[in-house]
């Protein structure tokens, strides 16, 4: 069937605080859909595993750094609920200690396998999680964001061949 005839393919970005690292996730895997022409097959949104930060805009530093880059990071925290497991084809975390608190969360055995971390799509991507950038400087976020751009293209055409 053509694809731009199917349901679009939901993937959750999913880090702690929602304020950081899933945000720019979520903006970055936006702009690259966009780039390809995609967008239209892709719903995306993120999470965090904490609700310390509901209701609040992504942390100012994420958002300038991403907006250098030519990303607009507009989401709002959002604290990961049950129904996510139902509602979304991926639940993508950022880091182990997320996947770890996803499979504890997880409401069936049945969903588990929509768990994963970015950079499990991504072989070659230079660190094995995306690093929690909130206690630190400046580069934690141009890292972040520098594992974000390299890992999405292999997460978005990975699904797509599926
Ligand atoms: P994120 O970063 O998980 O990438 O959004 C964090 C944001 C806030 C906190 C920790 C990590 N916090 O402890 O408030």
């Amino acid at each position: 069937m053509d694809r731009d005839q199917e349901k679009p393919i939901k993937i959750l970005f999913v880090c702690l605080g929602n304020i950081c690292r899933s945000p720019a996730a979520e903006a970055v895997c936006l702009a690259y859909l966009q780039e390809q022409g995609l967008e239209r097959n892709f719903s995306i949104d993120s999470a965090g595993i904490s609700g310390y930060h509901a209701g609040e805009l992504a942390d100012e530093r994420m958002r300038r750094h991403g907006s250098n880059r030519g990303y607009h990071i507009t989401s709002l925290s959002r604290p990961l609920g049950y129904a996510d497991f139902y509602e979304f084809d991926y639940l993508v975390g950022m880091d182990m200690s997320n996947k770890d608190a996803m499979i504890e969360r997880c409401p069936e055995a049945d969903l588990l396998s929509k768990i994963s971390i970015l950079t499990e799509w991504h072989s070659g991507a230079k660190c094995d999680h995306v690093p929690d950038p909130y206690y630190g400087g400046a580069q934690g976020f141009e890292d972040v964001l520098d594992l974000v751009e390299d890992c999405i293209p292999y997460l978005i055409h990975q699904i797509l061949k599926r």
